[in-house]
Formats: structure tokens, sequence, C-alpha cells
């Protein structure tokens, strides 16, 4: 079978022969993949400073962002069948008894560090022909979201960062106390940091969830991710035309930040303006490097005498695959021009050298193996 993968000790990127997966548990499914997303963490570990091979082989197969059709189901599947569209979540716990998050299917949260991930950490990817996955790895996809379903994975990243966010503000009774059952954004300022795929979805999510939603970005205006974010009645701001210091004038006080960007310098930049008893969403992973200078006396000022909630947050868990469900629906319903244009282009397994080691262009280039 073919397979997109890394080589890390001959720093080799491409096509490589994998052997076709078969099912070995009676919970598996066997999936024919169909749209593979690819994504900064990709691009890292073709540099070879992020992501492991699996014990035992010398290659990673890369691809955590997919979707694909079931062709084959074991005897103890309870609720996938043939035909069916799924999107496999990315981490998979480790083994140890004593990981309470892990116990209790939040591996997202694994508390030992020897959980693994699909296409990252020492278990192979899905940028591949088919996969097996056990079920309770899967979420069912209605078939009317097929063709957006290569963007769930990312849009769970938004998805557990609004719900990190909704838990630390129940501290606040007036956010904690809503309405009809589901706290709400009504009222309140979201400031995106970021216009990539990461950025755009979570812009969505926010918007969605009722925020007055503001996107912060170098690329100066006009420019295609602007068009996105004004098509959802979101505020695009380029960096170019307004200092970060002069962003709270625009936006008035702001209540969440979801940090989308994974520029460190920005970002802290950002955390100096953030309103008071306001929560920011760290999701960017900067590669280690150079130190920089912040002025932590201010920073630490802000958030004690501002009660801010600060939170990073890595992966998803089921609850999140479940919510991008509702919200992609949503986003279609509501945007369908935008939603669809996240997907910059499908391309073949061949272009996989240039997605992956070119200078990155679009929001979300996708290999599809239909
Ligand atoms: C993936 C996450 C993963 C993280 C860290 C991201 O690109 O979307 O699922 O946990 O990388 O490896
Ligand atoms: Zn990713």
């Amino acid at each position: 079978m073919k397979a997109v993968g890394v080589t890390p000790n001959q720093r080799e990127v491409g096509i490589i022969e994998h052997s076709a997966p078969e099912l070995q548990q009676d919970d598996e499914v066997r999936i024919r993949t169909l749209d593979v997303g690819i994504c900064g963490t990709d691009r890292e570990i073709c540099t070879f400073v992020y992501g492991d091979p699996p014990a035992g082989s010398n290659y990673l197969v890369l691809g955590h962002e997919a979707m694909g059709e079931v062709v084959e189901v074991g005897s103890e599947v309870e609720h996938l069948k043939v035909g069916d569209f799924v999107v496999p979540s990315v981490r998979r716990p480790c083994s140890d008894e004593n990981c309470l998050p892990c116990r209790e299917d939040l591996q997202d949260f694994c508390s030992t560090g020897a959980y693994v991930e699909r296409g990252i950490k020492e278990c192979h990817g899905f940028m591949t022909e088919s996969f097996v996955e056990r079920e309770r790895f899967l979420t069912y996809v209605p078939p009317e979201l097929r063709n957006l379903a290569v963007l769930m994975e990312p849009l769970t990243i938004a998805e557990k960062g609004l719900a990190q966010a909704w838990d630390a503000q129940s501290r606040l009774p007036w956010v904690r106390h809503h309405a009809n059952g589901k706290p709400t954004g009504k009222g309140l300022n979201a400031v995106i940091l970021g216009a990539g795929p990461i950025g755009i979805l979570g812009a969505m999510t926010m918007k969605a969830a009722g925020f007055e939603t503001y996107v912060y970005n170098r690329s100066p205006l006009p420019n295609p991710k602007a068009e996105i974010v004004e098509a959802i009645g979101a505020k695009y701001i380029s960096s170019n035309d307004v200092a970060f210091k002069d962003l709270p004038d625009l936006v008035g006080s702001i209540d969440l930040v979801y940090e989308a960007i994974g520029i460190s310098s920005v970002a802290f930049d950002v955390l100096s303006i953030l309103g008071v008893n306001g929560v920011y969403i760290f999701t960017g992973i900067p590669a280690p490097g150079d130190s920089i200078p912040v002025d932590a006396n201010q920073l630490m000022r802000n958030v004690v005498l501002g009660n801010q909630a600060v939170i990073g947050t890595v992966n998803a868990d089921d609850a999140s695959f479940k919510a991008a469900i509702k919200d992609l629906a949503y986003f279609k319903k509501h945007w369908p021009e935008a939603i669809e244009a996240v997907i910059t282009r499908r391309y073949p397994i061949d272009s996989c050298r240039e997605l992956l080691l070119d200078r990155a262009t679009g929001i979300k280039n996708v290999i599809s193996f239909d």
C-alpha cells in the first residue's frame, strides 16, 4: 500500500510502501481513507524536530486529520457499518493503571506522557490507502458532511478550548447561570490570534457560540482569509494597521483570547491586553528556541489584579469530536461558502513532498485518496 511517511534516521520524507492493515480485534473497523489534511504539525515532523516512529519501525506514516469510509467491521462493533463515513481521533491512552485521565477516556489529559498519537508520536497515521481503528476512537460523520469532515480534527482543538474556557469561566455566576442550559458568548468579546486553519475554525466556533469575534493576523487587507472572516460576521484586523496595544480601543474589553498563531512574542503581547476576568487559551506549540523578553511584572500584575485565567489545551476528547460534528453542520448551514473556502485544494498523494516541504500556501490543503 502507498503511504506518506518520514524516515528520520535517513532524513527522508515522501511516499513509502506500507503493509495493508487487517483487523486484529473484534471491536476494530477497517477504513478506506478519503481525505487527509496537512497541518503545521506534519510540516514540523518533516523537519525532524517533532514526532517519532513506532517502536521497531524506522519510519512514521504521517497524517492525523483524516476522514474515510468504513469497509469492514469486527464482530463486536456495535454502531458503525460498512459505508459509514468516520473521523478518527488522534491520541491513544497510555497503559499506566494509575493514569486517571487515560483510565477515564481523557487521554488528551494523559498525565504520564506515555500516550501515543497517530501520525505524530510512536504510532502510524492515516496518510495511507486504508487504516484500522477501534470503534471507540471513531466518530460517525453524517453523509452531508462528507466533503467537510477533514476539518473535524482541527475543529476539535477549538471545541476543547471553548469547553475549557466555559469550565474556567463557570467561576463567574453571570456566565455560569445562562438561560437555556448552554453558556453563551453573547455580549462577550473574543479575539482570535492567527488566521490559519486553527484560527479560522476557532473564529467560526466562537462566533457560533455568540461572541463578538475579532481575528488579529499579520496579512494586510484585503486577503482571502479576511474574506472568510468577514463572511461569518467576524472582524478581521491586520497587525499592519492596528498595533496590539490599540486592540482594546477597537474591541472593548477582551473577554477571551484563542491563540492560534504559535509565535510566543505575539501571543504574550496579546496576553498583556487581556481584559478583567478574561480567559486566555493557548493552542500553539512553538519549536524550542531563543528566549524572548517579556514584561513579567506587568503580566503577573494583570493576571492577579484582573482575575485572569490562562489555559493551555492540546488534543481533544470524544465530547469535542461530537461538538465538532454539530458545529460543522451549523457552519455549513449558515456560512456554506466560507466553510468550503477553508479547504484550499485537494491533491493526489504524489504532491505530498511539495505540500509538506515547500512554503505553506492557502489555508487547508488536503491529500485525497478517493
Ligand atoms: C494535533 C493534536 C495533537 C498535537 C500535539 C496537533 O497538530 O491536532 O491532536 O495532540 O498536534 O502532538
Ligand atoms: Zn493537526
